[in-house]
């Protein structure tokens, strides 16, 4: 597996990350003996980069309980990236948002301290600000980011969801942002326009999320009139709405035939795709199977020429743009 340096992190990774989203049962139901052995296998072919959430359900549990014995006796050879700031709304209002943002100085200590001891360690290696809070000045957060730094809980700062005027915002503070979490895919480009840009000009380490559109950009081919299931976030995203899914799979289809000509999935040229924009460093493959690590691993070997990019972005062009999807829609 390819490494990359994370930006101003300094940190070396893995260029496909293991995304722990469905590990949290947010993604639908999950085989946990399967999730963990996904994990373990993550670790064996070369991935050292894992990525957790103090809202993903049991993630971090299940995830410090499988690498544990690792991180024992090799701390730094495996990067631990969790998120903080986001907590259940608690409400039993239908009409309520079921995530609140909470950036709070109290709410973050609060979360990292059940991170820690959730995941067994005494330091997670990036800690990202899962979502920007609008009632608390990101230059404090930034602030609050800094001390726990100052106190050894986290080694890097990062942020996720955030555009290039935030980012800017929170640098103005005690501490400047070393890493961003944004959403981008073949499907979702907007942060191409603005933040990556930032990301490159500030040396930010970019790790993206949502390479494969959620699933979408898989090849696992989705009913347009699939339902999700109550717990499953994607079920009041605009990527899965029928009419948007229709289009947007006839859009996958021709990139399935332009990777297979390749001799590749269109999963894997999603993953290529994604790495070869200017500006990103990593891409987080979300999965619970041993099996799709496998399939997404020769994306790594891809090289797409300017000819190739050029090809691919004429195909997308048909694709339905969609909004930048706030987390109280989920
Ligand atoms: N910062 C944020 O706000 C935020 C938001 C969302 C996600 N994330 C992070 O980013 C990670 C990646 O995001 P994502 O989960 O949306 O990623 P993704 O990689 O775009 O999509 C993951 C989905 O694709 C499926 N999949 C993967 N490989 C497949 C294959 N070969 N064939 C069929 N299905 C396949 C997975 O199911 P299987 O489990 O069956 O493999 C899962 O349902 C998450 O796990 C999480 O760590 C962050």
């Amino acid at each position: 597996m390819k490494k990359v340096t994370l930006g101003r992190s300094g940190l070396e990774v893995s260029r496909i990350a293991y995304g722990t989203g469905p590990l949290g049962g947010g993604m639908g139901h999950f085989d946990e003996a399967a999730a963990t052995a996904s994990v373990r296998h993550a670790l064996d072919v070369g991935i050292n980069l894992f990525d957790t959430g103090r809202v993903y359900g049991r993630a971090e549990e299940l995830l410090g309980k499988t690498l544990g014995a690792e991180l024992r006796r090799d701390r730094d050879s495996i990067v631990i990236a969790t998120k903080c700031g986001l907590r259940p709304s608690g409400s039993d209002n239908p009409g309520d948002p079921g995530i609140t943002r909470d950036s709070s100085p109290a709410a973050i200590r609060s979360d990292l301290e059940t991170s820690l001891s959730t995941l067994g360690l005494d330091h997670v290696d990036i800690l990202q600000i899962h979502w920007p809070d609008p009632m608390v000045p990101l230059a404090e957060v930034s602030g609050t980011l800094a001390e726990l730094r100052d106190e050894g809980k986290i080694r890097h700062i990062g942020v996720s969801n955030f555009t290039a005027q935030q980012l800017a915002e929170f640098d103005a503070g005690a501490a400047v942002a070393e890493t961003s979490q944004p959403g981008f895919s073949m499907l979702n480009r907007g942060p191409a326009q603005d933040d990556l840009p930032y990301c490159a000009q500030h040396d930010v380490g970019v790790l993206v999320y949502g390479p494969l559109a959620h699933g979408l950009l898989s090849g696992a081919g989705y009913d347009p009139s699939r339902v999700f299931g109550e717990f499953d976030w994607r079920r009041n995203h605009p990527f899965f709405q029928p009419e948007t899914m229709t289009t947007n799979q006839q859009v996958v289809g021709r990139l399935e035939a332009f990777a297979a000509e390749r001799g590749n999935t269109v999963a894997q040229l999603a993953i290529a795709w994604t790495l070869a924009q200017p500006g990103v460093h990593v891409a987080i493959l979300g999965t619970s199977k041993v099996a799709h690590i496998d399939a997404a691993l020769p994306a790594d070997d891809i090289e797409l020429s300017e000819a190739d990019l050029a090809e691919i972005d004429a195909i997308l062009a048909d694709a339905i743009a969609i909004p930048f999807f706030q987390v109280e829609d989920m």
